[in-house]
């Protein structure tokens, strides 16, 4: 049997994951590929004590792998993008398969990585990009082809997830999780991409691309991070019935497709608001099968290599016995829509709001006006007397649905009041229904 041969470029958390994996795993894989698949040569600067590469040929140059005549599949696991992209299309146009965990890479330049790849009749396989070892791509692409979705919605950043889940269990502060994750390997080279929201929202425009038949608009997407939540808004949410999660929706709707990621309080008894820690799911809501939730990994070496792994055996399995792939965005190039990604303004959703204000007579009535000329009806109002015993007070406030430009206009107004402190914290709620 003549082996499948890999070469990994980037021998990081999850290029040593891959590594340790594919080596370890090497006779059931082989049974299950038909053939064997040997990792022929590792592109990296740095070696991993992790990993025993002193079989492998290393070379310190990753484009030597994409060049390389005896190599069939390039794993891309350098993470970032110029470098990454250049890798990519070179492996492309040397006529090799390429698989990759850069959702950065594929949200904002999949379209045309996948155009070269449709040009060179090579597969590009990407299933670790999107929520590290659960099998989303998967899942949307072939499990739920059947399907129209309606929406779909997911705690698909491990680090945010940790952090909040931490904070809200353990009052421990916001800095001292973020260290502990990057010490983990959960965490971006920049965490800000976790904590901002950036990174769920790469793994947002790939998962919705699939999910509505439309290219790829990472652009268009609405972001907002979690580092405006505060330790106090998880214990108010709690209080009223509800855990903070950080979410990526995105919804179809008769004017277009909702693109966001944002924190979202949560009925607390909706499954995913109990999904804690570094753990990843996303739900899917679609007309055949009704909905249906995934759960698992969504960071970490061996998790995310589960998924680099798959892609590799499913394109050698197709090396083996050619057979039509899936198109990357499950949709054939001509079939995809230029679907509208609607502006957040035009989202509707209920509100969280908490009010820091001076403790003075007619302070409520002069907040409950405000949203009463918005039309914005309050469905749970509650006042915290300060922390620090200063003559302030938090005022919470949930709200029934409103469009969020109302919802903006309103802020502004109460935001100009003369006992409120600016800014408002405001926290849209998902009912995930
Ligand atoms: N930084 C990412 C996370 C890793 O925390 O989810 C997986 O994409």
């Amino acid at each position: 049997m003549k082996p499948v041969k890999v070469g990994i470029c980037g021998l990081g958390t999850v290029g040593s994951g891959t590594f340790n994996v594919l080596t370890r795993n090497s006779e059931s894989i082989t049974a299950r590929t038909g053939r064997p698949i040997i990792i022929e040569q590792v592109g990296t600067r740095r070696g991993n004590p992790t990993c025993d590469t002193s079989r492998t040929s290393v070379t310190t140059d990753i484009f030597d792998v994409a060049r390389n005549p005896d190599i069939d599949i390039v794993v891309e696991l350098i993470g970032g993008y110029d470098v990454a992209k250049d890798l990519i299309l070179t492996a492309i146009s040397n006529g090799k398969h390429v698989v990759t965990a850069n959702k950065a890479l594929i949200a904002e330049h999949g379209n045309e990585i996948f155009h070269a790849a449709r040009e060179n009749n090579v597969i590009v396989a990407y299933e670790a990009a999107v929520a590290g070892g659960i099998p989303v791509i998967k899942t949307l692409r072939e499990g739920l082809s059947a399907n129209d979705v309606n929406w779909l919605a997911g705690i698909i950043n491990g680090t945010g997830n940790f952090i909040l889940t931490e904070m809200g269990d353990k009052n421990r502060p916001f800095e001292e999780v973020l260290k502990e994750a990057q010490e983990l390997g959960y965490a971006e080279a920049d965490p800000t991409f976790d904590v901002e929201g950036i990174d769920a929202c790469h793994k947002l425009t790939i998962m919705a691309s699939i999910a509505f038949g439309m290219p790829l608009q990472f652009n268009k997407a609405f972001t907002e991070g979690i580092s405006q939540v505060t330790p106090g808004d998880i214990q108010y949410a709690e209080e009223l019935g509800y855990r903070i999660k950080h979410l990526g929706i995105s919804r179809k709707t008769t004017k277009g497709v909702e693109l966001r990621v944002h924190p979202a309080l949560i009925p607390a008894d909706r499954p995913m608001a109990n999904i804690n820690g570094v753990l990843n799911s996303v739900v899917i809501n679609a007309d055949a099968i009704g909905e249906t939730m995934l759960v698992g990994p969504g960071a970490g070496a061996e998790p995310t290599a589960s998924s680099v792994v798959a892609d590799i055996i499913d394109i050698a399995r197709n090396l083996e016995t050619p057979q039509s792939m899936p198109f990357p965005l499950g949709y054939s190039s001509d079939a995809m829509q230029p679907v509208e990604v609607l502006s957040v303004d035009e989202i509707e959703c209920a509100y969280y709001l908490r009010i820091h204000v001076n403790d003075h007579p007619g302070v409520i009535t002069a907040l409950s006006s405000v949203l009463g000329e918005n039309n914005i009806n309050i469905s749970a109002m509650t006042q915290k007397a300060g922390r620090e015993h200063d003559m302030h007070a938090d005022v919470v406030i949930l709200t029934e649905t409103v469009r969020e430009s109302v919802m903006k206009q309103a802020l502004t107004k109460i935001e100009a009041l003369q006992d409120v402190q600016s800014p408002v914290a405001h926290i849209r709620v998902e009912a995930l229904s």
